[in-house]
């Protein structure tokens, strides 16, 4: 009878140890580092825009009333369990000490502190949320729109105020580029199921949903390289449906918007560098299902690394590329892929038509570089399974050798 008084306890309290240590166990894959700094890339408490501020600053209101509760509820409890509990044996058969019935003072003082709580709470959530949800007088004349549509699972972006010669709105996939330090207004559209626009560090997340014209409004304190992220389950790879936003400052903007207003690059066949990239290739190792990516690991600060994506790359081989370009509609890619000016017209798929010059591929999944793209080609359903470039491959009956790859990739990559 005494052991098992004794164990019991013991049994409840190593479970709980358990329970912790098993919390321990996950925590560096977490980063410690970045928990303890609450500054990783979707931290929404080290944050870079007005509106995620405000979603931030009502957060720690809540939080701070909420913590002066628990520890005042807390301390009663604890001074009650504490001041009426059994010292000795005739205690635990002693009849429960006399019941009250109510004390006017700490009944109206209880509704009182619950008020004053709810009304402390209520005004800056009514606040927050009438400044969250669009954009503020004063900065709607200056304010930049765009329409983000969710696909399973990427993100389209459109410009509908930049206009290309007969082939409508400006269409990017995947990098949403902005004026950094302006007001910007995102139109939520989706093609299929429910999706969720979030980038934690500038503003988040509002629905798209089918057949409801949602937006939302967000604005970068000065230009920088954000995580953004689909946050609402859309099925089989929801949880790698991201995007990255750039936010760059009003000149580098303009310039950014003209190159992209051009159609894809073409690159002369007679090159220096004939055969160099094709033995590179050759070299690039093979990936196993499921392998983790490496987007986030750039050598150099993730905005610089964006900016040296727009340039063409050195040892470009004209003849590898030319052969990927024939490639591209041979094997059917232009049935579902944009390339502005090579006469791919899909719409069901990214545009392709800049993606050289993205720090990304597969939404913001991989890093884009040579050995990521062929991974991505080379099996899609492994980097993202149920996606629709894998299915296309088996309706279609695709099937790539490595020279096909080699030559698909080098294309890609010159299309900046
Ligand atoms: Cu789209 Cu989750």
């Amino acid at each position: 009878m005494r052991f098992s008084s004794f164990l019991q306890p013991l049994a409840r309290w190593s479970g709980r140890a358990g329970l912790a240590l098993a919390g321990l166990a996950l925590l560096p894959g977490c980063k410690f580092y970045d928990i303890w700094r609450m500054d990783g890339h979707q931290s929404t408490l080290v944050v870079d825009g007005p509106v995620a501020r405000s979603q931030r600053d009502l957060f720690y209101v809540t939080c701070w009333v909420t913590l002066v509760i628990f520890i005042l509820v807390g301390a009663v409890l604890a001074y009650a369990t504490w001041k009426f509990k059994a010292r000795n044996a005739a205690d635990e058969h002693a009849e429960p000490p006399e019941q009250g019935h109510g004390n006017p003072l700490v009944e109206m003082g209880l509704i009182a502190g619950s008020v004053l709580a709810l009304v402390i709470i209520a005004y800056p959530t009514l606040t927050s949320l009438w400044y969250t949800y669009d954009v503020p007088t004063e900065e709607k004349k200056d304010a930049y729109e765009i329409t983000a549509t969710g696909y399973q699972w990427w993100f389209k972006f459109e410009y509908p105020h930049e206009q290309i010669n007969g082939a409508g709105a400006l269409t990017a996939s995947n990098e949403l580029v902005i004026p950094a330090g302006r007001a910007v207004r995102v139109n939520l559209r989706t093609v299929d199921v429910i999706h969720s626009f979030w980038i934690p560090k500038l503003a988040g997340k509002v629905d798209m949903i089918p057949n409801r014209a949602n937006f939302l409004w967000l604005k970068a304190d000065q230009p920088g390289y954000f995580w953004g992220q689909c946050a609402e389950y859309c099925g089989d790879s929801h949880a790698v449906m991201r995007f990255r936003v750039v936010a760059l400052g009003p000149k580098e903007f303009n310039e950014w918007l003209d190159s992209q207003l051009q159609g894809a690059r073409s690159v002369a066949v007679k090159t220096a560098a004939a055969g160099q990239a094709k033995a590179q290739f050759a070299a690039l190792r093979t990936f196993k299902t499921n392998e983790a990516g490496v987007t986030d690991k750039f050598e150099v600060a993730p905005l610089e690394a964006w900016r040296a994506k727009q340039f063409p790359e050195k040892n470009e081989d004209g003849a590898l590329i030319a052969q990927g370009k024939a490639l591209f509609t041979s094997k059917t890619c232009m049935a579902c892929h944009t390339i502005r000016g090579h006469g791919a017209v899909g719409v069901t798929a990214p545009d392709l038509t800049h993606l050289g010059s993205r720090t990304t591929i597969a939404a913001g999944l991989l890093e884009n570089n040579r050995e990521q793209l062929q991974r991505w080609i080379h099996n899609p359903a492994a980097v993202k399974p149920g996606n629709k470039m894998a299915k296309g491959y088996i309706d279609n009956k695709i099937s790539l050798t490595p020279e096909d790859e080699a030559a698909l990739v080098a294309y890609l990559e010159s299309l900046k």
